[in-house]
């Protein structure tokens, strides 16, 4: 069976495949995590990110493995262990630049469909109804006001000391949102056969017990 979550930035996406993957013994793919890796390594080999040639020399040679970790899933670039690295803000603010290219998009859209064709999978990111996994059982679109999406991530940078302004990440957020939306390849669009969920007044664990029932749905239907 396959899960596909999409939606903008900070809508709890991950936060919630993660335990629905887990209370259906599923496993969990972050998209996201991949298209950061890119990102993180055009950087640190300093690429120009609109050298989509380079990009994709380096990524050919690249392998991306998640790994279960003590407390959450691992992420590694060859044998280095990217996860806190990733979500550094030099790569959240490109990140969105590299997704764009339309071939690093078709080689990580085919390591995903690699992934989910042989186990039960929940995969979140922007194009995993329309795109990676069109004929998924169930199809979240996930959304929530970007103020309170700005209001989470400030929360979670709080926790890690990291003081950004709301307001400075509330446009980053809509900075973001707006360039997944408008790329050529791709964009973030709701799937029309997707069911939307609005999280912006729900708590996690009344998301996923949404979700948990709209699965009980299909497997019954
Ligand atoms: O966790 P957050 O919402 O900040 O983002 P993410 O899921 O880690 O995704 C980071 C970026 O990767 C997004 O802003 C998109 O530019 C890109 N992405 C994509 O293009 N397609 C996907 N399936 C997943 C992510
Ligand atoms: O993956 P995505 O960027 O969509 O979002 P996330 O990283 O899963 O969630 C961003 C933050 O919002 C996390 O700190 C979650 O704990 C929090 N969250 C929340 O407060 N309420 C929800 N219903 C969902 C997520």
């Amino acid at each position: 069976m396959q899960i596909a979550i999409d939606g903008p930035a900070s809508a709890g996406k991950s936060t919630i495949a993660k335990l629905v993957a887990k209370k259906l013994g599923f496993i969990y793919c972050d998209t996201g995590a991949m298209y950061r890796t890119v990102t993180y390594m055009a950087l640190k080999d300093q690429l120009p990110l609109d050298d989509e040639t380079a990009i994709m020399q380096h990524l050919a040679k690249m392998v991306i493995r998640f790994t279960p970790g003590e407390t959450e899933q691992r992420v590694f670039m060859n044998d280095e262990d990217v996860t806190l690295a990733i979500r550094e803000p030099d790569v959240t603010n490109n990140v969105s630049q590299v997704s764009a290219l339309p071939r690093v998009r078709t080689e990580l859209v085919k390591r995903q469909r690699d992934i989910a064709a042989t186990h039960d999978i929940v995969m979140d990111g922007r194009d995993i109804g329309t795109t990676v996994l069109p004929n998924a059982a169930l199809k979240i679109f996930m959304v929530a006001s970007v103020t309170e999406r700005a209001k989470r991530r400030y929360k979670e940078n709080i926790q890690k000391g990291i003081t950004t302004p709301l307001a400075t990440l509330e446009a980053e957020i809509a900075e973001r949102d707006r360039k997944d939306s408008h790329r050529a390849v791709s964009p973030l669009r709701q799937a029309s056969d997707a069911i939307r969920i609005d999280t912006t007044d729900m708590s996690i664990d009344e998301v996923v017990a949404r979700i948990l029932t709209l699965v009980t749905e299909t497997k019954t239907h």
